[in-house]
């Protein structure tokens, strides 16, 4: 058994979210690690994702003057510092004791909007309280519909600013990681808001069934497009569609009453063989806006640098999402780590931007990418 180390890191000499990811391997205990860092199979699409977005070169503009330029971004009918979201991740509690308070204080001071997932460990109205940033809420409709009306009727009241509905997952995705570690929620961690909807169960009363019973009835493999259109008919929240890859699917998806959709393929942790979202991205965007010019597209799997998300809009996203690399700042250094890693991208995609000819990110178009 390997004991994690508990010497304090200095955050200002991890210098990219590679050197985040490797001092959080130091801290994690080795369940929570692989449960975070694991993909679905052979984890190919989880290495792709990675690759795919190197694999797409940088065509700079020379001799622009870049001296005034600005990250910031419009999305979602949101002011953004930069193009960037955190994505929605279960059980921030196995990083860090503040869990979610953390990341959503760290959103705060960054001023980046934070997805809580359906399976925080932490209440939304409580992240909600803690943060000044947008919040949305990242929902799975399941077994049980009211159980999602219910999440959803929380996120209005909270002030959510929308809701992602995660349709990569009509069953879970196997993750040989977790079997392997016999994963299980430690003492003190739950899903704390699904727990509170299950069959049973009140906000106050005691805890019934494992986290193995509520995993199971929080997806549903019949769940299809009418679902879509019921919940987007349920709330004024504007719904994105998390975890689409094919341009007929996000057609789809706005004739559903869709605001947007997120071309994501689960970190890698659902179907194995997807394909890389650096790959999906382009045909998803340009159907996203012939079926609706206002429709937003966002983007996740892999992205790690400034580079990256300058890749990732000139694609066509209009902001991406980050996944793991938060994980990897909380264990660190709980807020102040994930602060860092927010900070880190911010300054890359800000040097990129000066390095590729880019002021604004309006001027971060295709022919970047060489096709121009
Ligand atoms: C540990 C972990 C937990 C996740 N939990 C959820 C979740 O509850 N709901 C969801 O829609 N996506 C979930 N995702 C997927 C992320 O939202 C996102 O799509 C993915 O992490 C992006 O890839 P990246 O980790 O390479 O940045 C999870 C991903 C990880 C790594």
């Amino acid at each position: 058994m390997i004991t994690p180390s508990s010497d304090p890191i200095d955050l200002a000499t991890l210098l990219d979210l590679d050197d985040v990811e490797a001092a959080a391997a130091t801290r994690l205990e080795p369940m929570a690690l692989g449960y975070y860092a694991g993909g679905a199979g052979e984890e190919r699409t989880l290495r792709r994702n990675r690759e795919a977005w190197g694999e797409l070169d940088l065509w700079h503009r020379a001799l622009v003057d870049v001296a005034d330029r600005s990250t910031a971004a419009h999305v979602l009918g949101l002011d953004l510092p930069i193009p960037v979201f955190v994505a929605p991740t279960a059980l921030h509690r196995l990083a860090h004791p503040d869990g979610e308070l953390a990341t959503a204080r760290a959103c705060s001071t960054t001023g980046v909007p934070m997805v809580v997932s359906s399976l925080a460990s932490t209440l939304l109205e409580d992240v909600c309280a803690a943060t000044d940033a947008p919040v949305l809420l990242q929902l799975y409709i399941g077994l049980h519909r009211e159980v999602a009306v219910a999440l959803v009727q929380r996120a209005e009241a909270a002030g959510c600013a929308g809701i992602q509905l995660t349709v990569d997952t009509p069953v879970w995705g196997e993750r040989h990681r977790e079997r392997r570690s016999g994963f299980h929620l430690p003492e003190g961690v739950d899903v704390v808001n699904l727990r509170r909807h299950a069959p049973g169960s009140d906000a106050t009363g005691p805890v019934t069934g494992g986290i193995g019973e509520i995993l199971g009835w929080t997806v549903s493999p019949s769940v299809t497009w009418d679902d879509l259109a019921w919940l987007c008919g349920t709330t004024s929240l504007p719904v994105l569609t998390k975890g689409l890859c094919r341009a007929d699917d996000a057609r789809r998806a706005i004739g559903c009453g869709a605001a947007g959709v997120v071309v994501s393929n689960h970190g890698g942790r659902q179907l194995d063989g997807a394909p890389a979202t650096a790959r999906s991205i382009g045909p998803v965007a340009l159907a996203a806006r012939e079926a609706d010019e206002h429709a937003t597209v966002l983007v996740d799997g892999g992205v790690r640098t400034g580079a990256d998300v300058l890749r990732a809009l000139a694609m066509g996203a209009d902001a991406v999402q980050l996944g793991r690399p938060i994980l990897w700042g909380l264990a660190v250094g709980g807020q102040a780590g994930v602060a860092r890693v927010l900070e880190l991208v911010a300054d890359d995609l800000d040097r990129a931007m000066a390095l590729a000819g880019c002021v604004s990110v309006d001027d971060i178009t295709v022919d970047l990418l060489g096709s121009g």
